[in-house]
């Protein structure tokens, strides 16, 4: 698809230059393998990779999605996987080899923070945590065996806001790889490949598929970077996403600028409702203000800030729990990016791997409610919001 096209028509076009018989919606190809019209041309399949052969090894159904996808990145190629988790693991696995190490942006989705914690030393590979937005710290924990910058931005749960454009300067000054989970901003509000980061990352589960009903994780690159990762990692660990998520992935990802359109503009409103709550101490939002990192996030954000927000209740986390069981509209559920406005306590949910102590690091209080905006209507959730506050406050 051409890259002059704007968003919202890519969102919709790119992808079907790929399919046979001019289809106008990706078909499902739900199939595990793909017969050959010869002895000759299997051979020459497999020999040449071209054509589909095998599922795991490619499938038109997930590659319509891939190119989609590709095109909103802006990105050279893309590669669908299983789950956000293993589009992270596989990426970094085919940058990283034993005695390697990677310095990580402190504050990320609990499950990364869990891998490079618990996995990553025993396969031999060392992680430093920085504080990102500290250029000296960053600097102090460059070794000769650095490959790797790991980056999220917003990052979950606090949406703290990372400079995409001076980090990935950074890292090309000192050869580094650059890895950026764009989950929480989606392509519609940032596109970390344009500020020169080298590899994104999405658990496709949340906003890029949007309703609620798949588990998906999308890397998109350079067509070397991105080939490296599906024939070396993807393929061999069998990562893959089946057809019938692509399928439903690459129809969600025609409305994702309309969706998020709304869903950001729905946050705002909460977010500055949220301010004026005495229940209220804190609201963590790119889009006010207040944020610590609002003028990087109005620098590298477009069209709104996205459609998580975080609070912390004054009372803690009886306060939460108290609140979190008074809604009636919204629902108490893990995911985020969904039709529904969902909401969630980190501290006992996607953080509760993390001790104590790291979670008071990263200001994971007991008290904070991650709030991923849906598609209702704005008033109706204002409303549910309010008369959740005056049940506590009885
Ligand atoms: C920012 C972020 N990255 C990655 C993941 C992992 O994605 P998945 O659940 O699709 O494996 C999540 C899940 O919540 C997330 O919030």
């Amino acid at each position: 698809m051409n890259q002059l096209k704007r968003f919202s028509t890519r969102a919709v076009h790119a992808g079907l230059d790929c399919l046979p018989e001019g289809a106008t919606t990706p078909p499902l190809f739900q199939t595990s393998a793909f017969a050959f019209p010869s002895a000759q041309e299997g051979v020459r399949r497999f020999q040449q990779e071209e054509g589909y052969v095998y599922s795991r090894y490619g499938n038109p159904t997930v590659h319509a999605a891939e190119q989609r996808l590709a095109s909103l990145e802006g990105s050279e190629d893309a590669l669908l996987c299983s789950s956000g988790m293993f589009a992270i693991t596989c990426s970094l696995l085919s940058l990283l080899q034993v005695g390697d190490h990677l310095i990580s942006e402190e504050s990320v989705y609990g499950g990364t923070y869990s891998l490079f914690n618990q996995l990553f030393p025993r396969w031999g590979i060392e992680v430093t945590w920085v504080d990102t937005l500290d250029a000296d710290a960053i600097r102090k924990a460059l070794r000769a065996s650095t490959r790797v910058l790991y980056l999220e931005t917003p990052a979950n749960p606090l949406l703290k806001v990372l400079p995409l454009a001076e980090l990935a300067e950074f890292a090309q000054q000192n050869n580094l790889i650059s890895v950026v989970d764009s989950t929480f901003g989606t392509p519609y509000h940032q596109t970390p490949l344009a500020l020169g980061c080298d590899l994104v990352i999405h658990s496709a589960t949340k906003f890029l598929g949007g309703h609620g009903d798949l588990t998906a994780g999308v890397v998109a690159g350079n067509h070397a970077q991105i080939e490296r990762v599906r024939k070396q990692y993807h393929r061999l660990m069998g990562g893959m996403l089946s057809p019938f998520e692509a399928f439903l992935l690459a129809r969600g990802l025609q409305t994702l600028p309309l969706r998020m359109e709304r869903i950001s503009a729905t946050a705002l409103t909460l977010a500055h409702f949220l301010q004026k709550e005495p229940a209220v101490f804190c609201v963590h939002y790119p889009g006010l203000e207040s944020h610590p990192q609002h003028e990087i996030a109005c620098r590298q954000m477009q069209n709104g800030f996205g459609g998580v927000l975080a609070f912390e209740m004054k009372e803690g986390f009886a306060a939460a729990v108290r609140f979190l069981d008074s809604l009636q509209l919204i629902l108490r559920a893990a995911s985020l990016g969904d039709v529904n406005t969902l909401i969630m306590h980190p501290a006992s949910s996607s953080h509760r791997a993390l001790s104590l102590e790291e979670r008071r690091v990263l200001g994971i209080g007991a008290g904070l409610l991650r709030l991923s905006v849906g598609l209702e209507d704005p008033i109706d959730l204002q409303e549910d919001l309010k008369q959740a506050f005056s049940c506590i406050a009885k």
